[in-house]
């Protein structure tokens, strides 16, 4: 792997079991006790599993809880900037030195945990964290979710025996799942050097593509790298996002500079922090240059438009490594007869073609496509096909 970027931590995790090893887990799991894990739960076993959470080996201990929500580090000192728990209700809680077998879901035997540590959830000091600052208002999605967690954490390594727990599902998209150790060799195969990514939970319209074609200026490649995990309701369904993406890819990107492959990541929408894991979790798929948009990982107005951004300034660049290519708010320009931004084109009273997200999801499933300035008619007629189940 020499002379492609570092993974976070200096090594690749890699605690997925394969063969006998896998085997003889699987035959264990028949005995031990039984830990049902949420879809959130579930996403970030894999991610930590293929080594997409590297250097994570398993689910966080206090140590590294406290020091990640105090100082966005873990205890080792690595940049990390959001708890990866798995809170159980205390009554529940196995008792450390044990092993408990972890179940996904749709109830597929996902890995088998050693429990090296249990300690109180403190769910407080994690929604804080996510706000990073903002107001409270009880309507938070990330927030919400871990108020509804255990009171109890569990911690210690796991040992990952089926990778993809729905490999049959519609979201499973096996020929897309790359896993960090397979994105490095798909990098180095190509000949890429640097590679900028792609982060979305929707599909990519004008803004977004805007972004990629930027990033394609100054970088060998771009990963389009769609988190297709755990979304909030009302968050377009994955596998229609999948359509869009491919379509777009096959008429609008060159394909020898464009890889599309999916992050089996929970979204958080914890705005600027989760900005950084994604940057993070994208260093350890060979990537050197993350895009940072306009309120990036964001819901609602809880952050800034571009505290996302900001976020980095204070980061130590040695130990992020991976670079932050920041984007202004971009929109067409009527004027420009092009994609602009703040930072490109004088402002111009109504000249810029902005809608909302609940505009876009009105004209949809009315089957009217968004203008053509903000999405492309090709990405348009497949959500228009979902939204109105035509
Ligand atoms: S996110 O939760 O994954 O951040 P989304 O899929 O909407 O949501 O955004 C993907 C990336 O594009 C993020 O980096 C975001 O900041 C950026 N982005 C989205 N819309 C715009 C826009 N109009 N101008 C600039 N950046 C944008």
């Amino acid at each position: 792997m020499a002379g492609l970027i570092e993974p976070h931590g200096g090594v690749l995790v890699n605690q997925v079991a394969e063969g006998g090893v896998r085997d003889a887990l699987i035959k264990e799991a028949e005995s031990l006790p039984r830990l049902d894990l949420s879809h959130k739960q579930s996403c970030d076993a894999e991610m930590i599993g293929i080594g997409a959470f590297s250097p994570l080996k398993g689910f966080m201990g206090k140590a590294d809880f406290d020091s990640v929500v105090g100082s966005m580090k873990l205890a080792d000192g690595n940049i990390w900037p959001l708890p990866i728990t798995l809170s159980v209700d205390k009554a529940d809680a196995p008792a450390v030195g044990s092993r408990v077998a972890l179940y996904a879901p749709n109830g597929t035997l996902q890995a088998v945990m050693t429990v090296e540590e249990v300690y109180p959830h403190d769910r407080k000091a994690e929604a804080n964290a996510i706000l990073n600052g903002a107001e409270d208002d009880g309507k938070h999605p990330g927030v919400e979710a871990v108020k509804a967690e255990g009171d109890t954490c569990i911690a210690g390594p796991i040992e990952v025996v089926n990778v993809c727990v729905d490999p049959e599902g519609p979201e499973a998209f096996l020929d897309h799942r790359l896993t960090p150790a397979q994105t490095r060799a798909e990098f180095e195969k190509r000949g890429w050097k640097t590679v900028s990514a792609f982060q979305t939970r929707n599909p990519i319209h004008r803004a977004h593509e805007y972004l990629c074609k930027c990033a394609q200026e100054i970088t060998d490649g771009l990963l389009i790298h769609p988190l297709v995990g755990e979304t909030k309701p009302g968050d377009i369904p994955a596998d229609v996002r999948m359509r869009c993406y491919q379509r777009l890819i096959k008429d609008y990107f060159v394909d020898e500079r464009t890889l599309l492959s999916v992050m089996p990541a929970a979204m958080r929408y914890a705005g600027p922090r989760e900005a950084i894991l994604h940057a993070l979790v994208r260093k350890n798929y060979g990537v050197t240059h993350f895009i940072v948009g306009r309120d990036h990982a964001g819901v609602g107005s809880y952050y800034g438009t571009y505290d996302a951004q900001d976020i980095f300034n204070d980061l130590d660049k040695e130990n992020l490594k991976i670079e932050p290519l920041k984007f202004e708010h971009a929109a067409f320009s009527k004027k420009a007869q092009g994609m602009v931004s703040g930072k490109t084109f004088p402002k111009i009273e109504g000249d810029q073609i902005f809608l909302s997200g609940t505009k876009v999801r009105e004209m949809l499933s009315r089957g009217e496509r968004p203008p053509g300035e903000f999405t492309r008619p090709e990405v348009a007629d497949i959500l228009i096909e979902w939204a109105t189940g035509a």
